[in-house]
């Protein structure tokens, strides 16, 4: 179909004034100021700006006009337009209309009227809500971070890994993978091993929790830096704002370079998408900023603009223990920090993202360097404000023995490892990576609250959307 991108239409508003055009889209709203009709347009190119077609009804008999125009003005129909695009001082240009076909009605039962929703209702529409400013807004800021991160890495000389989805290791170790097989749902085995030897795969498989051993295998097996950016999925049982069974999730994989340089890295990056989210995705930031979470792009600035904290795991416990706070868990030295802990440390203590470094080994997977002390990995979390945790960040153990022994005292059966233990037989290197989850950190650029609503369609604890 023969037509110009709203979004092409504002980028240069001045160059189309008198020409003739056509536009495609879907109408937003519409109101009839006798003689004049107006319909606000948008064709997905933006996420906010619409384009106005101006009607004058004298220009068409009554009857001309009820089959003509009327059922071009219910919300949600799609149109395609055509006329002479005119200058506007509140909309800068407007189309004003000589044809004017229905693509698709959109009767009145079409959910998504003009009036205030819950986002508890529009999760019930996950199909439909792309088409509200929010969503459009949502999407969009995503779709911008996604391609600055492929940039980031791209311009930096990492190679973007495509690495499997279908595993047979559990990476991190914490048995939430979920479990992929061909059985019947009645199917009768012996055994797991009988199930598994049967099974399609002829061993247990499933979805992978995150491509970090690939990517140590890739980075080690030559390519020195690479970067993976797909799917992990997650069988956790946690029903909380920030948790998906299937996420969007960002690992880095560099040879050469400790946990200090990998935080530097981290860092640079997250200030780099920010940065290039707060220049290219202004109109949707202004919105989030209205409507969403006061200060955001103030927030932003400061994040791009100021250093991160380092702050090591055991002053953290002493800071909560001396807080004063009253914690849902308690503290200790020794426990995994929960999502309380973290906001706690971020938005009261350093009011800014934190990396928390030096973890209990007994707290975190097998892969992370031992620290001297023989208490503590080299790792890193990286919290921020409002969420938490957004990265899970290492240095990797290289010695082999000890990786051996880390695997052998976390039950894990050793022969599912071989191929990455090789890495550390043949010419290992001191290497670092990290893990970001995509949605958390769309959430954080945008203000959202609730993972389920920066997600076409989540797939949470007990619901699949
Ligand atoms: O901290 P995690 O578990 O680290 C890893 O998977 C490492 N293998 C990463 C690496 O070093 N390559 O997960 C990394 C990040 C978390 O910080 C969090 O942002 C996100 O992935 N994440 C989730 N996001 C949404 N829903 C979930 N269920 C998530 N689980 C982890
Ligand atoms: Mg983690």
């Amino acid at each position: 179909m023969e037509h110009t991108d709203i979004l092409d239409l504002f980028k240069d508003p001045k160059k189309f004034i008198g020409k003739n055009v056509k536009v495609c889209g879907w109408v937003r709203t519409s109101s009839e100021v006798k003689p004049m009709t107006f319909i606000q347009l948008n064709d997905g190119t933006t996420s906010l700006r619409n384009l106005q077609l101006t009607i004058n009804a004298d220009s068409y008999s009554q009857d001309e006009y009820k089959d003509k125009i009327k059922p071009a003005l219910s919300i949600g129909t799609s149109l395609y337009a055509q006329g002479t695009i005119v200058a506007s001082e509140r909309n800068i240009i407007e189309l004003e209309i000589s044809d004017l076909k229905v693509l698709g009605e959109c009767p009145l039962e079409y959910p998504l009227q003009k009036k205030k929703t819950s986002m508890e209702f529009l999760r019930t529409i996950p199909h439909l809500r792309t088409r509200t400013n929010f969503f459009k807004s949502v999407l969009s800021v995503r779709a911008r971070l996604a391609y600055a991160i492929h940039t980031y890495f791209s311009e930096r000389g990492y190679k973007y890994l495509q690495a499997p989805i279908i595993t047979n290791s559990d990476c991190e170790g914490a048995g939430e993978m979920f479990r992929l097989t061909t059985k019947p749902w009645n199917a009768t085995s012996k055994s797991e091993e009988e199930y598994n030897a049967s099974d399609y795969f002829t061993c247990k498989a499933g979805l992978s929790v995150s491509c970090q051993l690939e990517g140590e295998m890739a980075a080690l097996g030559g390519l020195g830096k690479i970067y993976t950016f797909g799917p992990s999925f997650r069988a956790e049982h946690s029903d909380t704002p920030k948790h998906v069974a299937e996420f969007w999730h960002v690992e880095p994989e560099v040879c050469f370079v400790d946990l200090k340089e990998i935080i530097a890295i981290a860092e640079d990056f997250i200030k780099y998408i920010l940065n290039d989210a707060v220049n290219n995705c202004k109109e949707e930031l202004e919105f989030f900023d209205k409507f969403v979470e006061k200060g955001l792009i103030d927030k932003l600035h400061h994040v791009i603009n100021s250093s991160f904290a380092i702050v090591d795991y055991t002053d953290a416990i002493e800071v909560l223990k001396n807080s004063g706070q009253k914690f849902e868990y308690p503290v200790s030295w020794g426990i995994d920090l929960q999502t309380e802990h973290e906001r706690y440390l971020t938005e009261v203590v350093h009011k800014k993202p934190v990396f928390l470094i030096n973890f209990p080994k007994d707290i975190k997977a097998f892969y992370m360097k031992q620290n001297p002390d023989g208490k503590t990995v080299a790792a890193t979390d990286l919290l921020v404000p409002g969420i938490g945790e957004i990265i899970g960040c290492s240095e990797r153990e290289t010695d082999l023995a000890k990786l051996e022994q880390a695997i052998k005292v976390r039950n894990m059966n050793i022969e599912d490892y071989t191929k990455y233990l090789d890495t550390r037989r043949f010419g290992t290197v001191q290497h670092s990576g990290f893990g970001l989850g995509f949605d958390r950190l769309v959430m954080y650029a945008t203000g959202v609250s609730n993972i389920r609503d920066v997600i076409q369609f989540p797939r949470t604890y007990k619901h699949i959307y």
